[in-house]
């Protein structure tokens, strides 16, 4: 029945413990929230450190949020500063590289290094108070080291996954016109050497600001023309004054894709995101000082910002990071990391967890997991199997799990079960945290129970996005004019208990391993090859990476088809966006499935794909079409 779950709940209660522990915590957190719900937030804000105190928590001109105005506070002061007179020599970070070099750097350590090159791209590069740095860097400590920098300036941050291509980098810098870009030399992936700097060359030619300066961490060999991370460091003082920030200043701008073919640089503020950051890691982790937080996911998604950096920072923790992928150069090597550096809560994605399953609970039986006292999930949904997996062969049936749902968008955890509170329902996120609010709506926008629907946040909440940089008309359409409330673009069911699963994307973005994708974006970059004429874009099943790419595709009369072009137009995705992107199933055919008015019917080619009946296809202009592409699935 498609109203309901496609699953039965199954309860998982939680450890002794964790209810000893946090069960009364809890129980007022969302008390207090719920009986002034701004006063609460006032609290969380309070938390950090401000300059100047606000004096409106929350200024509310719908679709667009103030929260703490008037208030004043340095991003990388409450990350830094704060911890430096209680514990300077505390590891901030521990890092490891695919080829198992390590780097640890205390409090101490890193905000020496965050206030050089503050100083840097002050004085040497003239950044100012809301300039815009990309940030083009592999998963390495120096990618925080830049993040925490501009912030201390006030510069506002656009950090680039380094596996984004080119082209899609000179989108970003143009569009956000970045004046400064940091990198490195080179990304090791799998072996592999990724040539950073060269793409950011590439991609320099196409921007509309020329002779941009670029930073360089070198690993090899110097480009003469930039300025090298390091000695640039050394050039300068450690000592850095923390610029004073309005708490709606923006902090970062993070691009994310959307339904278009052009990303959308989702904006966050300063008090607001901080607060929220700093208030669900402790909440949803149960940071506690001793821990050693291991989150799987690159600085260039939101999840690397908010529970790599900026959240675990906050509370004075010790973060893990690791360069590489899970199965390189062995199918063991998070487990073998997770011993080694004795990581208390890991945080990953579904995909990865899938794929771990299926090389078979033998590979981390091999190693010792004893360190690990809570895990969590993040990207996609879960579905049961991976859950009870991850819990029986990972967590030894003794971590709880949290599945947190959030977006880009949303800056923090919105939905999660919390650990000694709730009882776990694998496959089910659960409540919205205290101080948020969420209903399941119906097309008619009334909250929905025991059913499916839309996923609405009901109320403003401080880490929301502020806007989409430079595009408020489309932040406006996107995501609140379809209810009052905002949309997020979501499907999901809400049980008789008010938990929540989220089922996936209703509109035309695809969830490949935990990354999202929009189909029209894969689509411009296919039909901007010249053998191209037209195409269609559609997700299909993957059992590990939840979702895959199929493209269908028009070739131009004179393009003759043949598996050497196949492969090429499958490649030059990859070149025009990024690796994550590549359809793994590319089909040529004459025509696509249309409406009498031209609409590609993607519903269609998804039931070819399905093997599904296709039903009523009285709507389609040339019902004949799909005997053909039927054909030409079958073949591929
Ligand atoms: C989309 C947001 C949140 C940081 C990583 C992705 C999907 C995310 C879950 C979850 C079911 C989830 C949603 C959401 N999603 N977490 N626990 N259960 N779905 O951030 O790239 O902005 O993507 O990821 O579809 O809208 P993002």
């Amino acid at each position: 029945m498609s109203h309901t779950l496609s699953f039965e709940i199954q309860k998982v209660n939680q450890p002794e413990s964790f209810v000893n522990k946090r069960f009364q915590m809890i129980e007022q957190l969302y008390n207090d929230a719920e009986n002034n719900r701004l006063e609460f937030w006032n609290t969380q804000a309070k938390k950090l450190t401000w300059h100047q105190p606000w004096n409106t928590t929350l200024e509310w001109n719908r679709p667009y949020a103030k929260w703490f105005v008037g208030g004043t506070l340095n991003a990388s002061e409450n990350c830094l500063d704060n911890h430096l007179k209680s514990q300077p020599k505390k590891t901030a970070i521990i890092w490891e590289s695919e080829s198992g070099e390590t780097i640890t750097l205390s409090y101490e350590d890193l905000s020496n290094k965050v206030n050089q090159l503050a100083n840097a791209l002050k004085e040497q590069f003239s950044i100012k108070k809301g300039d815009r740095v990309t940030i083009y860097m592999p998963l390495v400590p120096e990618a925080a080291i830049a993040m925490l920098a501009c912030s201390r300036i006030g510069a506002i941050h656009s950090v680039v996954f380094g596996g984004f291509s080119a082209p899609s980098l000179t989108d970003r810098i143009n569009d956000s016109s970045s004046k400064l870009i940091i990198t490195a030399e080179k990304a090791n992936r799998r072996g592999q050497e990724i040539p950073l700097r060269a793409i950011v060359e590439k991609a320099l030619e196409n921007t509309h600001q020329k002779n941009i300066p670029i930073i360089t961490l070198h690993q090899k060999q110097k480009h003469a023309n930039d300025e090298d991370f390091y000695t640039l460091l050394n050039n300068h003082s450690t000592t850095c004054e923390p610029t004073s920030m309005r708490s709606e200043d923006p902090l970062f701008i993070l691009y994310t894709s959307g339904t278009t073919g052009k990303p959308k640089g989702i904006m966050h503020t300063t008090g607001g995101y901080l607060t929220h950051a700093k208030y669900s890691t402790k909440l949803v982790f149960d940071l506690e000082d001793t821990d050693i937080f291991w989150c799987t996911a690159d600085v260039g998604w939101i999840t690397g910002h908010t529970y790599l950096v900026y959240g675990p920072l906050l509370n004075g923790s010790t973060i893990f990071m690791y360069e590489g992928t899970p199965d390189y150069p062995h199918n063991g090597r998070f487990w073998e990391l997770i011993e080694a550096h004795n990581i208390t809560i890991f945080y990953t994605a579904p995909t990865a967890i899938r794929a771990f399953m299926k090389d078979g609970e033998k590979i981390p039986k091999q190693y010792n997991l004893n360190s690990l006292r809570l895990l969590g999930s993040v990207g996609e949904p879960i579905n049961p199997e991976a859950w009870a997996w991850y819990y029986t062969h990972i967590g030894q049936s003794k971590c709880p799990i949290v599945d947190t749902w959030w977006q880009t968008e949303t800056g923090g955890i919105m939905l999660s079960s919390l650990p000694g509170y709730h009882c776990m329902k694998p496959g089910i996120a659960g409540p919205p945290l205290p101080g948020i609010n969420i209903n399941v709506l119906s097309e008619n926008e009334t909250p929905v129970k025991n059913e499916r629907g839309l996923l609405s946040i009901s109320e403003p909440w401080p880490s929301m996005l502020r806007g989409i940089w430079n595009d408020n008309e489309r932040y406006e359409d996107v995501y609140w004019r379809k209810f009052n409330t905002y949309f997020a673009g979501d499907g999901a069911y809400i049980d008789n208990e008010n938990d929540i699963c989220v089922i996936g994307r209703v509109d035309d973005v695809l969830n490949v391993a935990g990354h999202r994708i929009g189909t029209m974006e894969i689509e411009s970059a296919l039909v901007d090859h010249n053998a191209i004429a037209e195409a269609a874009v559609i997700g299909i099943q993957d059992s590990i990476k939840g979702e895959a790419i199929a493209a269908f595709v028009i070739l131009k009369n004179n393009q003759e088809e043949s598996d050497d072009l196949v492969q090429e137009l499958k490649a030059h995705v990859s070149t025009q966006i990024s690796p994550i992107a590549k359809p793994q199933v590319l089909i040529c055919t004459p025509e696509l499935p249309k409406t009498r008015s031209g609409k590609i019917m993607r519903r269609v080619l998804r039931k070819i794909i399905d093997g599904d009946p296709i039903g009523d296809t009285t709507t389609l202009a040339s019902p004949d079409i799909i005997t053909t592409i039927q054909k030409k699935v079958k073949l591929s």
